[in-house]
């Protein structure tokens, strides 16, 4: 099959031609900084203060009001009861998260459905909600250091949030024609279900889907149980391994379930809408050849399954939601399925501490692309991919790896520059300890979520070259592509 290294899925080729499609911005408005001088009143001795609010946001240089501080999640049990026919929800989401801080209130990113009940601890709680942000006071404050359940309770149709950093596709629980599911990378989580809606605050999950029969739900991780009541069917599965809200995904449909073994005992569960054509379950056929490729270069396939989920409608594009890769009902060609098997260790199991650093996800995914057409085309048709990607760079100025906005995260710059990035660094130190390199960054981070200084600092602690760092530097942020010596021979 010939890869060619600007064919894009169509949403990536939108997001390259920097075509927005109607986006509006999905930060909530936050109030204006209040104009008169409050003077701060010392408290009498032996009175306590108040505890602080939890911060709305995370800090994330691109979503600032992603995430919430104050409080680390645990555990989701997203219960719902969907009217499929309708795409209603009704659901209670329980949370349950440590405080960090001494917590008067705490938010939760949570957007459009209504809020019918919030406790914590057992106890109803007042919320006050603003845009995405909903602000929760329990009746008392919340020691350091205090555990916390937060159960939410809510109904209605999701509506889909428009993101600036994917114009391309509205995100979060969705239609999609006769079928229902979710993509949400990277802001979408919060229109189905509340949380703290931000890579950096990764958690375990339970799903529990009622659906009126005939309908089966796909979800991350295994199914656990399914539960008959007559009418509809309950659905349960467990994501057992630290997940980011971007990654879950629930798939309501009518599925034909492809199951099989791949390397190492991991069970492979497909759900191919019913009547999909074995042409198109074909394009899946190579991903246990996939995963050993994989396995044998960083590890273990990090989760206890994998499979594919189509939706019933074509859509070109895919996304990597965890341990059940979302596609469209023309599945994709094999670069682009090695892609999505791959971010199950760049993207999944090592997650992005911020959105900045998201090429540790797409230049990674991208550069093993080309890697995985080196082990099954062989070194000239890998050094062609190289070189082809980087000649598009310098001719289309293609800018810094690090984007500056949200209209940045999916484009040229973190894909295609991104890989090139780490073939520089590889042309640099050599086979061997680029190798080592990865596998380094890959144990040290898997399970949680790296910055692109903690790549940089790896590399330099690997390779023991300190100048390592400024060619990294030089890659991620100079306005046009740095120069790639010595591609192929
Ligand atoms: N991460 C996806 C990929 O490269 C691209 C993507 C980002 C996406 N956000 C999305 C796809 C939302 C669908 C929906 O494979
Ligand atoms: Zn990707």
């Amino acid at each position: 099959m010939a890869h060619c290294a600007w064919r894009f899925g169509l949403i990536r080729l939108l997001a390259l031609l920097g075509l927005a499609l109607g986006a509006a911005a999905c930060q909530p408005q936050t109030a204006p900084a209040p104009t008169t001088a409050v003077t701060e009143i010392p408290p009498a001795p032996g009175v306590t203060l108040a505890a602080p609010a939890g911060a709305a946001g995370l800090g994330d240089p691109l979503y600032p009001a992603l995430g919430n501080g104050g409080y680390d999640v645990q555990h989701y049990t997203i219960d719902l009861t969907v009217d499929v026919a309708r795409n209603m929800l009704d659901g209670v989401t329980t949370i349950t998260a440590h405080a960090m801080q001494p917590l008067s209130a705490f938010n939760l990113d949570f957007s459009g459905l209504t809020i019918t009940r919030v406790t914590v601890n057992g106890q109803s709680a007042d919320y006050r909600r603003q845009g995405s942000e909903t602000t929760i006071t329990p009746p008392q404050p919340l020691a350091a250091g205090a555990r916390l359940t937060v159960t939410v309770a809510y109904r209605g149709e999701p509506q889909p949030i428009r993101d600036p950093g994917v114009p391309f596709v509205p995100l979060g629980w969705q239609r999609f024609e006769q079928g229902i599911a979710v993509v949400s990378e990277p802001s979408g989580a919060m229109n189905w279900f509340p949380s703290n809606n931000h890579p950096a605050d990764k958690a375990t999950f339970t799903f529990r889907v009622q659906v009126p029969k005939p309908y089966q739900v796909a979800a991350n991780g295994v199914l656990a149980d399914t539960q008959d009541a007559g009418s509809s069917t309950t659905f349960v599965w467990q994501m057992t391994d630290p997940m980011a809200t971007y990654l879950a995904t629930v798939h309501i449909g009518r599925y034909e379930v492809v199951t099989a073994t791949g390397p190492g005992g991991v069970t492979l569960r497909h759900y191919f809408p019913l009547g999909t054509p074995d042409t198109v379950k074909a394009r899946f056929a190579r991903i246990p050849q996939m995963m050993q490729f994989m396995t044998e270069r960083f590890g273990a396939y990090p989760f206890d399954a994998y499979g594919v989920a189509l939706l019933p409608v074509s859509t070109g594009w895919a996304l990597e939601t965890q341990t059940l890769s979302t596609y469209g009902a023309d599945g994709a060609d094999e670069a682009e399925v090695f892609h999505e098997l791959m971010h199950e260790w760049f993207g999944n199991s090592v997650s992005p501490a911020t959105w900045q650093d998201v090429w540790l996800n797409e230049g990674f995914a991208t550069y093993f692309q080309w890697l995985w057409q080196e082990e099954t085309e062989g070194r000239p048709a890998f050094d062609a991919t190289v070189q082809q990607a980087y000649a598009g760079l310098v001719s289309r100025r293609v800018g810094p790896v690090l984007p500056q906005q949200p209209a940045g995260m999916f484009t040229a710059a973190t894909y295609q520059r991104g890989a090139c990035t780490l073939h520089a660094l590889r042309l640099t130190v050599g086979d061997a300890v680029f190798f080592q390199i990865l596998r380094t960054y890959y144990e040290r981070f898997a399970g949680g979520v790296a910055s692109t200084a903690d790549f940089s600092a790896t590399a330099v602690e690997v390779s023991g070259q300190p100048g390592v760092e400024a060619l990294l530097n030089a890659w991620l942020t100079s306005p046009t592509p740095p120069l790639l010596v010595h591609i192929g021979q």
